[in-house]
């Protein structure tokens, strides 16, 4: 299985939710690479799920554009999933079903189909348990399962909303790694949201701060930090402490006198480069 990303264009979005609702968010630009990691990261309340919604075609932006590829993206596809923190698993059926759902809808001949859910269940690492009701597996075994449904359409970009924040500290950290490798080693684009900073650094190729009410994303940050990568790792540490500060300082500032995109990043990095962290 090899897929290839896509090139993500996010211009000018912003969004209510009805005429008499304030902006969810307002002028959100993103830029992404084929295969890029993007996590964005916020507190609650800023606009992240709404705006991954519009990032997989399940809900209309008010204003601007989202183009994959320079096309414009107007509703759901295959070639875009997304995850959420509940598996939304079909309890009733074993692993491997859960898995091939999506190509025995599209109809796939059934030799293909098994070679393809086999190859898939391989990937997320539950070849011991395809034979096994869902409903046997833990949490984590569950999101796997989740993921390997996903993937087995070979979409180009898996957009994860929060998806291991129910999970125990272990399993989510076998998890961010997980699918962190499985993303590289497909070439597809992750755009996950989140409000945990480790995972971030863990996971992410770019951070993007969001903040605010109307949301807007007020520093993108290169986490350009080698793989496998460790939590106890120093250098791990130090990536992750500088992010902190960034996000403490700009989601601490109050919405009406916040400053330019520019102006927060200047006084972050000028505050990085007075403790030595580039
Ligand atoms: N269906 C809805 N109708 C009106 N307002 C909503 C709806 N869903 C979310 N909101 C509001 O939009 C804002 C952003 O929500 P959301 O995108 O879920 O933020 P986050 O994921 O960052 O916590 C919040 O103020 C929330 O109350
Ligand atoms: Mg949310």
């Amino acid at each position: 299985m090899s897929i290839r990303g896509v090139h993500i264009q996010v211009k000018d979005l912003t969004h209510r939710y009805t005429q008499k609702c304030p902006l969810t968010f307002e002028n959100v630009n993103i830029e992404a690479q084929h295969g890029e990691a993007l996590v964005i990261i916020g507190r609650s309340g800023c606009g992240k799920s709404t705006l991954l919604h519009i990032m997989a075609g399940l809900m209309r932006t008010t204003s601007g554009t989202l183009r994959l590829d320079d096309k414009e993206v107007t509703g759901p596809s295959s070639r875009w999933v997304m995850m959420f923190q509940a598996p939304h698993l079909f309890p009733w059926m074993t692993v491997e079903r859960n898995v091939g759902i999506g190509l025995h809808f599209a109809g796939w001949p059934r030799k293909e189909k098994q070679e393809r859910v086999a190859e898939t269940i391989r990937l997320v690492n539950l070849e011991d348990y395809a034979k096994n009701s869902v409903q046997d597996l833990s949490g984590g075994q569950e999101q796997r399962v989740a993921l390997a449904r996903s993937l087995v359409m070979e979409p180009e970009m898996l957009l994860l909303d929060e998806p291991f924040s129910a999970l125990d500290a272990f399993t989510r950290s076998a998890l961010q790694r997980d699918v962190r490798s499985i993303a590289k080693e497909l070439g597809i684009n992750l755009v996950m949201v989140t409000h945990d900073i480790d995972e971030a650094v863990l996971m992410a190729d770019r951070a993007l701060i969001m903040a605010g009410a109307p949301g807007r994303i007020v520093h993108d940050l290169s986490v350009d930090l080698d793989d496998p990568r460790e939590r106890e790792d120093p250098v791990v540490q130090t990536k992750r402490n500088h992010l902190m500060q960034i996000f403490h300082d700009a989601s601490h500032l109050p919405s009406d006198d916040k400053p330019s995109s520019t102006e927060v990043v200047d006084e972050a990095m000028s505050e990085s480069k007075l403790v030595g962290i580039s």
